[in-house]
């Protein structure tokens, strides 16, 4: 923890203390408390994402981030809500972000381009009939021409789909919205609201402030290995002598120990995932972060292992609850050698 919160001190360009000549205990405590309030500070920055979803690391960016550290070309594989990106303390030179689903590619090249125009279809109340109405719509043929453009052309964008996607994702009760086994299901009734459609919020505000962030964050849609490549990575031609690439890696768990109908996109590639990661590791630019449920992949003793319990709300969405109950006991993250702190 000490150790975590002077890195994030050392990081945010404050060492007031360590060139002072106090007695070594005075200044550890002085650097602790300096540490403390800029964490708290940092912890201030983080933006949230606009919308739940299944498998979310937003609660433990902070300790992703003190491991990843300060890296020049940053790549989130598999996006998902993109709250890891959201919640780096430092904007890295070269940000990718990817998701296989398109409508999260979408979303996000929507509010790059026109966050006003995606707002005005967000920004609605709960309304069951039409939350059953778009979601029926976005998944019918209706919207084939849509998918087919977002995996043909790298720019394309619909600020509409946009919109209703990220309002159905707050509305809809479970992250079902957008899912077969979701339609006709409840909307989100069991709290004031959630995300976008909690009553009072500023989506517009708040999209102004995710399309300042993600400006310059290049936005793919496919399968990962795509942004995981050689050029992509290491061999970035503007990544500078010391820079270092940051991949943090989550993709859809070992299908055999969860539920298989967690995403719109399933696909079977933890363990592809987990052999490049093994690969790649021991570049000295790379630092890798694989995550999955506890002895899903034998990684080696000098991965650190970085255990940490979701709030169990998901584990009931499991078709076997029990299961669901365990899975939550066993998240776990893997980073590699070259990561900052946690060394074993
Ligand atoms: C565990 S979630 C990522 C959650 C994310 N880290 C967050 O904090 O919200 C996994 C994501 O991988 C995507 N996905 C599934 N198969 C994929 C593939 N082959 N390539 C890229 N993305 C994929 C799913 O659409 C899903 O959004």
């Amino acid at each position: 923890m000490i150790e975590r919160l002077i890195w994030d001190q050392e990081v945010a360009g404050l060492n007031p203390v360590s060139s002072t000549k106090l007695p070594h205990h005075l200044k550890k405590c002085l650097l602790i408390c300096i540490s403390l309030d800029i964490y708290a500070d940092m912890q201030k920055q983080q933006i949230k994402s606009p919308h739940p979803y299944f498998g979310s690391k937003r609660r433990i960016v902070s300790d992703i981030w003190a491991r990843l550290g300060d890296v020049e070309n940053y790549i989130e594989p598999f996006a998902g809500s993109l709250s890891v990106l959201l919640g780096c303390p430092i904007i890295s030179k070269i940000e990718t972000a990817n998701d296989y689903d398109c409508f999260i590619p979408n979303f996000w090249r929507a509010v790059q381009a026109d966050a006003n125009e995606v707002a005005k279809y967000a920004d609605y109340p709960v309304l069951e009939a039409d939350l059953h109405a778009r979601h029926r719509w976005l998944i019918s043929p209706a919207a084939d021409e849509f998918r087919k453009q977002m995996s043909l052309n790298p720019n394309y964008y619909d600020a509409k789909i946009a919109g209703w996607w990220v309002w159905g994702m707050n509305a809809s009760i479970g992250i079902t919205f957008c899912k077969q086994r979701g339609l006709e299901c409840k909307p989100f009734l069991s709290m004031i609201g959630q995300g976008i459609t909690t009553p009072g919020v500023d989506v517009l505000s708040w999209f102004k402030i995710l399309q300042e962030r993600t400006k310059k964050v290049r936005v793919c849609c496919g399968s990962w290995e795509r942004v995981c490549t050689p050029p992509c990575t290491y061999k970035n031609k503007s990544l500078s002598k010391n820079g270092m690439v940051g991949v943090f890696l989550d993709p859809p768990y070992l299908v055999e120990n969860r539920e298989d109908k967690l995403y719109r996109i399933e696909t079977n590639i933890f363990n592809d995932v987990c052999v490049w990661a093994m690969e790649n590791a021991s570049h000295p630019k790379m630092r890798i972060a694989v995550c999955g449920y506890d002895g899903d992949y034998p990684f080696p003793s000098n991965w650190e292992r970085f255990y940490w319990r979701t709030t169990g709300g998901f584990s009931s969405l499991a078709k076997d609850k029990e299961r669901g109950k365990e899975n939550s006991k066993k998240e776990t993250i893997w980073f590699s050698p070259n990561c900052i702190i946690g060394k074993v």
